[in-house]
């Protein structure tokens, strides 16, 4: 039997496959990014550098000695790949759990194709057991949660040390619990519609393109 982290390294030893030669890759954040940032740097020569999606992600590539870029020093890249906490069958996912989501979601907007790495765990029928992150704007924090209450879920701030944890923008995060969420593009154009929030960790309108599951049979590839 794998190991969770055991699926989590094969499923970024696949990622690799996906890097192109020469240009600049997307790099996500958490404890699977993680993983491919360690792969990553077995080809660093291959690449020109890279887009990090948090700081953490950004120290942990410069430790590797792989060049970190500004995304607003880039136009395109060809792949982003980073983990997530919930993907559907559909490619839709949950992701936040690491409080990057804002950023992961811009650099993941600027890249060709997403390609989500994660362990079997994260495949599910409908997404909304994991509390769906939001990143707000902490003055908006009450009116927002409000909100968020009034379509279905239980908003609670998440909290680190006995204070709100603040994001690498320095906002508050939203964790809504109790969600089950039967269309997320709706849902994900209705909470960015909220004044107040700043990104959703819903990711469908811009799913996965592909996404490389780690199995006790191996990794599978899901392409949508
Ligand atoms: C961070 C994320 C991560 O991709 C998500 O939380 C999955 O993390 P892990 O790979 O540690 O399970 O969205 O904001």
């Amino acid at each position: 039997m794998m190991t969770q982290d055991e699926l989590k390294q094969a499923v970024a030893q696949a990622a690799i496959q996906y890097v192109v030669e020469n240009e600049i890759v997307g790099v996500g954040t958490g404890s699977t990014a993680n993983f491919f940032i360690d792969e990553l740097a077995k080809i660093k020569h291959k690449i020109k550098g890279a887009v990090a999606s948090s700081d953490a992600t950004a120290e942990r590539l410069r430790g590797h000695g792989i060049k970190v870029f500004d995304l607003n020093e880039i136009t395109s890249m060809p792949v982003y790949i980073d983990g997530a906490d919930e993907i559907t069958a559909q490619g839709a996912m949950i992701k936040g759990g690491g409080a990057a989501l804002t950023r992961e979601k811009i650099v993941a907007s600027v890249a060709g194709k997403f390609i989500c790495i994660a362990d079997g765990s994260k495949l599910v029928a409908t997404l909304g057991k994991f509390p769906l992150p939001v990143e707000v704007i902490p003055m908006g924090q009450a009116v927002v949660a409000r909100q968020l209450n009034a379509i279905g879920g239980d908003a609670r701030v998440r909290v680190k040390d006995g204070v709100p944890m603040l994001t690498d923008n320095g906002n508050v995060i939203i964790d809504v619990h109790g969600l089950q969420i039967k269309d997320p593009s709706t849902l994900e154009a209705e909470i960015n519609n909220i004044v107040g929030v700043v990104t959703v960790g819903l990711f469908a309108r811009h799913g996965a393109n592909v996404c490389l599951l780690g199995t006790a049979e191996g990794v599978k590839t899901l392409i949508f």
